[in-house]
């Protein structure tokens, strides 16, 4: 571990990083791609034929390449965003005109408020129905409350490939295989999934993915979208102007073929660049190393909550879940566990986690939660520290 986590630069021995659930941090090699394109050759893409242009542009594909290859997915289906909520509001913006009124959109309760948001909305402008998918009292998705929802008149199932608040990953295959059966489109929320486990697109057979790249090792300001070649083809792009477009006349336009057609204006370039090599980075570790340590990890801190007295855990034990524990402290405002964990140098998210609903289902006080999140990086050693320093706070407030 000692060697993984000299690649990352935020790191010292004052600072315990447990929120990687909002954000990756950065490994040194992803800064450097980006670092190396802002000194050598900071020129647009898709624009200019000189040689910085060429070389910018070629990295930006060839991150669309890495990323493709990433996920089983082609080239043309991998657009590049500024973070998952982008994509998820994309995919509800081309799948606008084929929901109606009286048809049906199905989230579940477990849902960050990207993937719940734009299908209420788009429910609510078409008079859809909006209908919200259950989990079992352990925190999982219920497969069988999805299945009575899925009435023949859904459009669409939006569901979270990994919670960011009970890490809990719900069947994803199954989900794919009850929506088509009414024939739906799925649309995946992949925030959470594509730092910790393998995606292969083809395999799962859903329309749309997004994902943030940020929480993957990548800059901020990165996300994807895969979309089936199919739907993408004939889509209706959130932004229009350049870069996306075939040919424009005084009086109409052509829309050029998806990725660009999607891709208006200049895009986030030395982010996009860093995004491929924190492909790299990804492949390098292998997620098999990173879903060990991870989920090792992840039972470690599980048990170690466990001892510190009015400390209630959300979601089920540690199994087919991702690496993170959300959880309060009886009598401590969660803001307040956080801010003086974070004064010993101890950084975790507190709050409702854009995930409202969720936490108001759950009936967790204040709404909101402390969330502890885990990566390739952390330790067994920064476990402990969190433990103690939550002791601490215990402390302080007399509890
Ligand atoms: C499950 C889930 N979906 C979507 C998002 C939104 O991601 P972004 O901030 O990249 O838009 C997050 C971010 O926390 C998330 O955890």
């Amino acid at each position: 571990m000692r060697d993984i986590r000299s690649e990352f630069p935020a790191l010292s021995d004052e600072v315990v990083y447990l929120d990687s659930g909002a954000t990756s941090i950065k490994p040194r090699r992803v800064l450097d791609a980006v670092r190396d394109y802002y000194e050598n050759f900071p020129a647009n893409v898709h624009r200019g034929g000189y040689p910085w242009a060429n070389r910018a542009t070629e990295l930006y594909e060839r991150a669309r390449k890495k990323v493709a290859s990433l996920i089983n997915a082609e080239s043309e289906e991998v657009i590049f965003t500024k973070n998952a909520t982008e994509g998820l509001n994309l995919a509800a913006h081309i799948l606008d005109p084929l929901v109606g009124e009286g048809d049906r959109i199905i989230v579940s309760i477990l849902e960050h408020h990207a993937n719940f948001l734009p299908w209420m909305r788009l429910a609510r402008r078409k008079g859809a129905e909006f209908s919200i998918a259950r989990i079992t009292a352990e925190g999982y998705l219920d497969l069988e409350d999805l299945e009575r929802r899925m009435t023949p008149n859904t459009k669409v199932v939006a569901i979270t490939m990994a919670s960011n608040v009970l890490g809990t990953i719900p069947p994803l295959r199954e989900v794919v295989k009850l929506a088509r059966r009414v024939g739906a489109y799925v649309v995946l929320d992949g925030a959470q999934y594509l730092p910790h486990r393998r995606v292969d697109v083809k395999a799962l057979g859903a329309h749309f993915i997004s994902f943030s790249g940020h929480k993957a090792f990548a800059p901020m300001g990165t996300g994807i979208l895969w979309g089936r070649a199919e739907i993408l083809r004939d889509g209706s792009p959130l932004l229009v102007g350049g870069s996306m477009i075939r040919h424009v006349r005084e009086d109409g336009y052509d829309l050029a073929d998806s990725p660009n057609r999607y891709e208006a204006g200049t895009p986030n370039v030395g982010g996009v660049i860093g995004l491929g090599e924190a492909v790299d980075f990804i492949l390098e570790v292998g997620y098999e190393r990173m879903a060990e340590h991870e989920a090792r990890l992840t039972e470690y801190l599980w048990e170690a909550l466990a001892d510190i007295p009015g400390l209630e855990r959300y979601g089920p034990p540690p199994k087919d879940r991702t690496s993170l524990v959300a959880f309060n402290v009886a009598g401590v405002h969660p803001h307040d566990v956080a801010w003086y964990l974070g004064e010993m140098g101890i950084m975790v998210r507190s709050g409702g986690h854009c995930a409202h609903p969720l936490h108001a289902h759950l009936g967790i006080p204040y709404g909101q939660s402390v969330r502890a999140s885990l990566s390739i990086f952390n330790t067994t050693e920064d476990v402990d520290r969190l433990v103690e320093g939550i002791r601490k706070v215990r402390k302080v407030f007399g509890v």
